[in-house]
């Protein structure tokens, strides 16, 4: 694969690139449909990686269908579909990238490792690949800054592209563990998105989160924590940029979802 030289989509070179793990959903789609504006060329790679699951309960149910998802990737406008196998990314032991103190907060606390293990993939990915572009959706909201962090710090030259989490109609953050959650699961899992939608407009967002998610039917909480976007950290009464973010427990199910809040002047 050739070499990225240039961030346009009129110059040959640019390459866009859909990192997946599989079990492709419309915001799956919305990424390669975004990915279609920076280049003619979109590599979509399906691939569940071993090293970001710390539960290998969590491992062994994540949804395959490699077929149906190459089907997918290809009719949303990918070019290309690379499904590697594991020994092909790991022919050997890996050296874990560590990212950092950035990877204990919040979805680090209870999934330790899980962003090296991620982080490590996406190196290895983007070394085959070798993207102009590589598109993010913003459900991973962590995740999404420690990418853009990792690859400003290392002078990666890819460019990070965030795209918008996408929705069902009912409000639930879409997610490939959804169809795990059953026809009750899903409908106590409709409180965090109320819960995020109710706090965007508050003038206390964590009040708000609090009052919705800490005692609701069939959802245990993990965290809810309202961040300043540009730092990661927990936002502060100087922080205008502010993002909610929301991890819990349905049926079994870990969910995760995030929303900006009301900009303050
Ligand atoms: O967001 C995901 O699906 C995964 O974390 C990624 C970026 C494909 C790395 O395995």
């Amino acid at each position: 694969m050739s070499t990225p030289s240039s961030a346009s989509k009129a110059t040959k070179a640019a390459k866009a690139f859909v990192p997946t793990m599989g079990a492709l959903h419309a915001g799956h789609l919305s990424l390669i449909t975004l990915a279609k504006k920076y280049s003619d060329d979109v590599v979509v790679s399906i691939f569940v990686n071993p090293l970001q699951f710390e539960n290998p309960d969590d491992l062994a149910k994540y949804p395959r269908d490699s077929d149906g998802d190459s089907a997918a990737a290809r009719a949303a406008g990918a070019t290309q579909v690379w499904t590697p196998t594991v020994a092909e990314i790991y022919p050997s032991t890996p050296e874990i990238i560590s990212v950092g103190e950035i990877g204990s907060r919040y979805e680090g606390v209870n999934r330790p490792g899980h962003f090296d293990g991620v982080v490590t993939v996406v190196d290895r990915l983007f070394k085959t690949v070798q993207p102009t572009h590589a598109i993010f959706g913003e459900k991973d909201f962590q995740q999404l800054f420690i990418i853009k962090k990792w690859v400003a710090e290392n002078n990666i030259p890819v460019e990070i592209i965030s795209a918008p989490l996408i929705r069902d109609s009912d409000g639930l953050a879409l997610s490939s563990r959804n169809v795990r959650l059953g026809e009750q699961g899903r409908s106590d899992a409709l409180v965090i998105s109320r819960a995020l939608f109710a706090a965007a407009t508050s003038n206390d967002p964590d009040a708000t989160l609090r009052e919705f998610l800490s005692a609701a039917p069939g959802f245990t909480l993990d965290y809810a924590v309202v961040i300043d976007e540009e730092s990661f950290e927990l936002a502060t009464s100087q922080t205008s940029r502010r993002r909610a973010l929301v991890a819990g427990w349905v049926n079994g199910v870990r969910l995760l979802d995030n929303m900006a809040m009301k900009v303050r002047a």
